[in-house]
């Protein structure tokens, strides 16, 4: 079962998300990172890069792949996820610019990039912690529902509930692109570690299937039960639809880890 933290408010949630990764950059200098995009990671890079310069904890070592980007975005353009990645996080860390990965939305065959980013995260030894979001249909990355459970780094459509939610980060005369390259499910399955953070109830339904609904393309979320090692935060809200609740919160009571000790 995937360990599920029920936080008491959204700041909590955050700042133990941001500690996660900042643990994973201390435990293992050279780890790679998998990032994620969208409103809710943007406090928890806030936090990250207040947190890395207030423990003087560099991030020299570390390589990242992001999720996704927007099929035809240059890395130049404001909504582009490497212009939101550079703005957010990798202007304020010590990070070289060269061990942060994005697919390139401006390159000349997106299939042609997408499968040399699945290369680029296998020639890096694997993703040692993917960061996920989770989108209001159930999505990972733009894996959404009827995406293959076992797809790799590829084009894929954007569907029009996701065009919906992510119009607000463009201007009214601004043409939002209908494709993105991402990750694919198995991609993010490979990965040694996820960790996943939903906030508020508009998140509710999709974290409820997620967790405790079928495996099934229509939930490409639903696939995290099936892989050994994933923590889930929350906070009220976003939890809010949970039938077994008060087991996880029994279990990690105000979102902290509790841990087993042993009988000796
Ligand atoms: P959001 O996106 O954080 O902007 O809600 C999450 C996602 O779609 O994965």
């Amino acid at each position: 079962m995937a360990t599920i933290l029920i936080h008491p408010d959204m700041r909590s949630a955050i700042i133990a998300t941001a500690e996660r990764l900042l643990l994973t950059a201390k435990a293992k200098p050279g780890a790679v990172l998998g990032l994620a995009t969208g409103g809710t990671m943007e406090p928890v890079y806030q936090e990250l890069v207040e947190q890395a310069a207030r423990k003087r904890l560099s991030f020299a070592g570390l390589t990242t792949f992001n999720l996704d980007e927007y099929v035809g975005l240059a890395g130049d353009h404001p909504q582009s996820y490497r212009s939101t990645m550079n703005r957010l996080l990798f202007d304020h860390v010590d990070l070289p610019r060269e061990q942060t990965h994005l697919p390139r939305g401006d390159a000349e065959d997106p299939s042609v990039e997408a499968r040399a980013y699945e290369a680029a995260i296998e020639a890096a030894g694997g993703i040692d912690l993917q960061l996920l979001g989770i989108g209001r249909n159930g999505h990972l990355g733009f894996n959404e529902p009827s995406s293959s459970l076992a797809s790799s780094t590829r084009i894929k459509k954007l569907a029009s509930s996701t065009l919906k939610a992510n119009a607000r980060f463009f201007g009214d005369d601004e043409r939002m692109p209908t494709h993105a390259i991402t990750m694919g499910i198995g991609t993010i399955m490979r990965a040694r570690k996820l960790l996943m953070l939903a906030i508020g109830d508009s998140k509710a339904d999709a974290v409820a299937a997620a967790l405790e609904g079928p495996v099934t393309t229509s939930c490409p979320a639903s696939i995290l039960q099936f892989h050994p090692d994933v923590t889930v935060v929350l906070d009220q809200e976003a939890a809010s639809c949970l039938k077994l609740r008060d087991f996880y919160e029994d279990i990690h009571p105000g979102g902290q880890e509790v841990y087993f000790a042993g009988t000796r």
